[in-house]
C-alpha cells in the first residue's frame, strides 16, 4: 500500500472529498447543455408573428416571455443567453410608464401557449436590469437582465449561442427565424401560441436604399424579412430573438434582437434587429459571460460564473468583467462542440480514480 499521502487523509475524509467532487460536477452538469441546440427534432416545412406559424413545443427553448406582473400580460420577448442572463431590447423598459422598474417584470421560460403553464415552465424575477447607456429611440436598443435564481437548463429551456463579438457578417448565417407572441397582423391580435417565421437576412446596402429605410439603418442594425413584405415580427415581438444557424454547424445563435420596423410586414419595410455581435463586448462587460469562440475550429467556450451584475440599478452602471483577459475562475465552464470532450460521467470517473490513487490506495 502506498502511504505517501498524509495520514490525515482518513478513509472518511477521502470519501467526503470524492462525494463533494461528484456533487460539484453533477450540480454543474445542466449548464453543460450546449447552447443553440434543441432537444426536439423539427421537421422543416413551409412557413406562414405576421405570416408565421405555430412553433412546436421546444423548438425555441431560449425564447422568453417578459410579462408585467400586475397585468400578468406578455409585453416583450427576450432570449436566454446563460443560466443567469437574458437578452432583450431597451425600448421594452420605458421609464414613462414605470417599466424601467425591474420589480414590475417577470420572465417566463419553457412556454408555448401563453395561457398554459406546462410542468416544465419556469418563472423568474428580475434581479438586475441593464439598459444600454446610449439607448435612444432606435439607437443601441439592447438590454440585459439578470434573473433572481439560476435557470436550470432542460429539454425545453436552454440558452441560444451568442455570436463572436465584432462586425456582423451576413454570409455566415443560415435559416434565420424570428419568434414571439406579438401581433399576427399589423393592428391585429396578439398570438397565444408562440409564432415562428423564417426570414432572410437583407444586406445593409439594400436596407439603406431610399425607398427602404434610407439612413435610419446603421451597421449596428440588421434588416431581415422580404422585399415584398408579408412575413415579419410585429408589436409584442420586441426584445425576442432573431435566431440563425451558423453555417456548417447545427447551432442557433441569437444574431439579432427584435427592435423596430415601419408597420409590420410592409413592402420594403423589413424588420430591424439590434445586431448582437456588434454589442458582444457590451454584453460581455455587463454580464461577465465570456463569449470566446473560434468559428473555424468549431470550439467554443462560454463562461458564466453568475457573479456579474450584483448591483440593481437601471441603465447606468457598469459591471466590471468578472473574468478579465480570459483568466477565469470558472464555476461553470461549457466547452462546446469539441470532439472527444469529456462528459460529466467521464469526469466523475477520472476524478474518482485520481482521488483513489492519490489518497486511498
Ligand atoms: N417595436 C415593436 C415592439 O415593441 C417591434 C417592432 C418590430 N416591427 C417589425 N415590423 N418587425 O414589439
Amino acid at each position: 500500500m502506498n502511504t505517501d499521502f498524509p495520514a490525515a487523509c482518513s478513509g472518511a475524509l477521502c470519501l467526503c472529498t470524492i462525494l463533494l467532487s461528484h456533487f460539484i460536477i453533477l450540480a454543474n452538469g445542466e449548464s453543460q447543455i450546449a447552447c443553440g441546440k434543441r432537444a426536439v427534432t423539427i421537421r422543416t416545412s413551409q412557413s406562414r408573428i405576421v405570416g408565421g406559424r405555430d412553433a412546436v413545443e421546444g423548438a425555441w427553448p431560449w425564447q422568453v416571455s417578459l410579462q408585467v406582473t400586475n397585468k400578468r400580460a406578455h409585453v416583450c420577448g427576450a432570449t436566454v443567453i446563460s443560466q443567469w442572463w437574458l437578452l432583450s431590447a431597451a425600448h421594452c423598459f420605458p421609464s414613462t410608464n414605470g417599466f424601467n422598474n425591474k420589480n414590475q417584470w417577470r420572465a417566463v421560460m419553457g412556454l408555448r401557449d401563453l395561457s398554459i403553464h406546462a410542468k416544465w415552465t419556469i418563472t423568474r424575477k428580475i434581479a438586475v436590469l441593464i439598459l444600454h447607456e446610449q439607448y435612444n429611440d432606435i439607437q443601441n436598443d439592447i438590454a440585459v437582465l439578470k434573473v433572481d435564481r439560476a435557470i436550470g437548463f432542460a429539454d425545453y429551456i436552454r440558452a441560444a449561442c451568442l455570436p463572436k463579438p465584432g462586425k456582423f457578417h451576413i454570409e455566415k448565417w443560415n435559416h434565420c427565424h424570428v419568434t414571439g407572441w406579438g401581433l399576427m397582423e399589423q393592428n391585429g391580435a396578439p398570438a397565444r401560441i408562440l409564432q415562428e417565421a423564417a426570414v432572410k437576412l437583407i444586406p445593409l446596402e439594400t436596407c439603406q436604399q431610399v425607398n427602404w429605410y434610407g439612413s435610419r439603418i446603421n451597421d449596428k442594425m440588421i434588416c431581415a424579412g422580404f422585399a415584398g413584405g408579408g412575413i415579419d415580427a410585429c408589436q409584442g415581438d420586441s426584445g425576442g430573438p432573431l435566431s440563425c444557424q451558423l453555417k456548417g454547424t447545427d447551432r442557433f445563435y441569437v444574431v439579432g434582437v427584435v427592435s423596430w420596423g415601419q408597420g409590420c410586414a410592409q413592402r420594403f419595410k423589413p424588420g430591424v434587429y439590434t445586431s448582437t455581435s456588434t454589442y458582444g463586448d457590451w454584453i460581455e462587460q455587463k454580464t461577465g459571460i465570456l463569449i470566446s469562440q473560434s468559428e473555424d475550429s468549431g470550439v467554443e467556450f462560454e463562461i458564466d460564473n453568475g457573479d456579474a451584475g450584483t448591483e440593481s440599478l437601471t441603465g447606468k452602471q457598469s459591471v466590471p468583467p468578472t473574468v478579465p483577459n480570459g483568466l477565469v475562475k470558472p464555476i461553470s465552464l461549457v466547452r462546446r462542440n469539441t470532439p472527444g470532450r469529456a462528459t460529466p460521467l467521464l469526469n466523475l470517473i477520472i476524478i474518482s480514480y485520481h482521488f483513489y490513487i492519490s489518497c486511498c490506495s
